[in-house]
């Protein structure tokens, strides 16, 4: 029987944090064990930022590292660079052709860049739906692991697939979904309490993979909460909830259920709290760290991962463009 087939990839803009890993690669994971899994370092996607050149090839190699830390396994998945498959600018620019300016202007993370970086307000930055876009539908994926920041990112990905199937009157691309295992998409907080953890916002206010005990220590024990509940059974603040979810991922049942009898009989002290949190932290990802640690001086098998990756991806991408150069009706002679 053919799998089903899932593909998703991560931005090289640094080293990856628990919202990484719970939206996205933990679901990998999992997923390459049921799905034919291609998984790849968006890196085009990254050049919206102007990264040097040093920088981003640093980058992209931590996410390699990491991925194979985190338990992807090549002889089950297939992972390469997204810059590695020709074929992808090549369907980037016809999928152009189906994205409207007025949806692309309102998509809500390009306002927030607009917002956030007005100088630097261009055309890839524009049009980055477009190019995820076209990573899932290269190979025809039916699911999608990512985080929920991305969910807007998937129905624009099948309103083009839609489009693309209606004017050519085709059932050629599925229409993707977003997918986590857990049922519901996750967006892990940031630990200054202000949105979603992410790799722009800062060292502090993340928890990465590769964070060494004390560092996650220092982290966890300042970020932020408030002075306690006055009032038996209160609803919990946003800044308290957060902590309470850091604590579900990582902590037994049992860890969680006492503090939140404290939280709820008004005698949680959140230095104590923090404390637990930081040590199940800690071993929680010792593994990982230590894989980590551990690849980081095989360049060799990288290049050899990622170029056996590379060919693999690239022979279910170049039957994409195959048909839809023919779809389309540009066709060699
Ligand atoms: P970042 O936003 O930190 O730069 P990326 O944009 O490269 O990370 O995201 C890679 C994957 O990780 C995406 O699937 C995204 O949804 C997921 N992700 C990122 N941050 C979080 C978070 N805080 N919670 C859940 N998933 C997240
Ligand atoms: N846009 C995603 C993010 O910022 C990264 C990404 C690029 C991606 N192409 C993709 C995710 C294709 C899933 C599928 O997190």
């Amino acid at each position: 029987m053919t799998k089903e087939i899932t593909v998703s990839g991560v931005r090289p803009t640094g080293r990856q944090h628990l919202g990484n890993y719970f939206g996205a690669v933990l679901n990998f994971v999992k997923m390459q064990e049921l799905f034919d899994g291609y998984f790849f370092v968006a890196d085009y996607h990254s050049l919206t930022t102007h990264p040097k050149a040093a920088d981003l090839q640093a980058n992209v190699k931590q996410i390699v590292i990491e991925y194979l830390a985190c338990g992807l396994d090549p002889n089950k998945c297939t992972l390469y660079l997204q810059s590695d498959l020709p074929q992808v600018p090549e369907l980037y620019l016809i999928f152009n052709m189906f994205a409207y300016l007025g949806e692309l202007e309102r998509e809500a993370t390009f306002k927030e860049k607009v917002r956030d970086q007005p100088n630097n307000v261009n055309a890839g930055l524009l049009t980055y739906p477009v190019l995820m876009a076209v990573d899932i539908v290269i190979h025809k994926a039916a699911k999608v692991p990512v985080g929920k920041d991305q969910q807007q990112h998937l129905e624009m990905t099948r309103d083009y697939a839609k489009r693309f199937n209606s004017l050519y009157n085709c059932n050629y691309f599925p229409e993707p979904e977003a997918f986590n295992f857990g049922g519901n998409l996750v967006s892990i907080p940031s630990l200054d309490g202000e949105g979603k953890m992410s790799k722009s916002k800062g060292e502090q206010t993340c928890i990465y993979l590769s964070d060494e005990p004390d560092a996650i220590r220092k982290k966890i024990m300042r970020a932020v909460s408030d002075s306690g509940p006055t009032a038996p059974n209160s609803a919990k603040p946003q800044i308290i909830q957060n902590l309470f979810s850091l604590m579900d991922l990582v902590s037994t049942k049992d860890t969680v259920q006492v503090f939140d009898e404290k939280y709820n009989n008004c005698t949680i002290r959140y230095g104590d709290m923090k404390k637990q949190l930081a040590e199940d932290m800690v071993l929680f990802l010792a593994p990982i760290r230590e894989k980590i640690k551990e690849l980081s001086s095989n360049d060799k098998l990288l290049a050899q991962i990622i170029g056996d990756g590379g060919n693999k991806a690239r022979q279910s991408a170049a039957q994409t463009i195959k048909d839809v150069r023919e779809i389309v009706g540009i066709k060699n002679f």
